[in-house]
């Protein structure tokens, strides 16, 4: 087998971020290293909690847990209780867990893992606000050119806004955060709205999830149900937008997925368009290109690689 690939998921959970980490766990091809939770749909003390239930679920206690930076970097935070849920993970019948928490900051624990490790031989995977991240990119900027790859699900080009009529929710959440990792000069790769608008639950995607007949498949499915009725009434959409494990899956099957390297900036100060993703799709400025933006998935393909995944529950 080819070498695994070893991961830090930086994470908000938040029911797509749970299936994210389901799915990561499930996956061969991954070393999931720790997760790092962050605060962002819900506060940290609920994002770290959630991060350990969903280790309890898939029973993987051995997965260590770190609790980042409770608020963004320079502004107060903004959750999004609406969409998740006042527990973040609304919808399941879920537990108090009893893993324990690291006593590591998780800033520490990015820092100190990609130091210690090769060079090119750790991926972040950021699928919250980038706090986290920024802040041990601030803090040791010697780390930045030892990461392999950063594989982020965030912003928008097409599909502009989810929480602004001009911002995805994550880079809004904190866009001078972002803006630190935009212009790092560490590979990157976006998952955007305008790839995760593409990958919509619909019933008979649920049914598969809940036909798995375990328990991670059941509780995939009242996850991803109660999520969707967000989209359902906020959008008119089918279903909802799988945004989270889009990031997964391209690193298992990046063959499902068509992007371009293209400059993103992120605008930070404008009280109208703040956390806005400047993504030069069509190459309109001479600024050098410091993504891979993807803007297309195959849908069909995608939907059939998590479930076989989260078959191995
Ligand atoms: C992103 O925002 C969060 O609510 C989701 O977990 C996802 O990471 C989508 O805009
Ligand atoms: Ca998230």
């Amino acid at each position: 087998m080819p070498k695994r690939q070893r991961v830090i998921i930086d994470t908000d959970p938040g029911h797509d971020d749970a299936v994210a980490i389901l799915l990561a766990l499930a996956c061969e091809e991954l070393e999931v290293l720790g997760l790092t939770a962050v605060a962002g749909n819900v506060p940290l003390h609920l994002t770290e909690k959630n991060a350990r239930i969903i280790c309890e679920l898939a029973e993987r206690t051995d997965v260590p847990v770190f609790a980042g930076c409770e608020k963004p970097m320079k502004r107060a935070l903004v959750t999004a209780e609406e969409v998740h849920g006042k527990s973040g993970l609304d919808g399941p019948e879920l537990w108090e867990p009893s893993m324990e928490l690291q006593k590591t900051h998780a800033v520490d624990f990015i820092i100190e893992t990609i130091a210690a490790s090769p060079e090119n031989s750790v991926v972040l995977c950021p699928i919250g606000p980038l706090t986290n991240i920024a802040t041990a990119f601030e803090r040791k900027p010697e780390i930045i050119s030892r990461i392999q790859e950063i594989v982020l699900m965030g912003g928008a080009y097409f599909q502009v806004g989810n929480v602004t009529p001009a911002a995805e929710f994550n880079i809004y959440v904190d866009p001078d955060a972002a803006q630190i990792v935009f212009r790092s000069g560490a590979p990157i790769t976006v998952l955007p709205l305008d790839v995760t608008h593409k990958v919509m639950t619909t019933p008979r995607r649920l049914r598969a999830f809940r036909d798995l007949g375990s328990r991670v498949g059941h509780v995939v499915a009242e996850l991803t149900g109660f999520y969707e009725r967000f989209d359902l009434n906020k959008y008119g959409m089918e279903g909802a937008p799988l945004h989270d494990p889009c990031t997964i899956a391209y690193l298992v099957r990046p063959e499902l997925f068509s992007g371009r390297h293209i400059n993103v900036e992120i605008e930070t100060e404008s009280e109208l368009t703040r956390g806005m993703t400047v993504a030069d799709w069509w190459g309109v400025t001479s600024r050098k290109p410091n993504a891979n933006f993807i803007g297309d998935a195959d849908a069909v393909r995608f939907y059939s690689f998590i479930t076989e995944k989260l078959a191995i529950y």
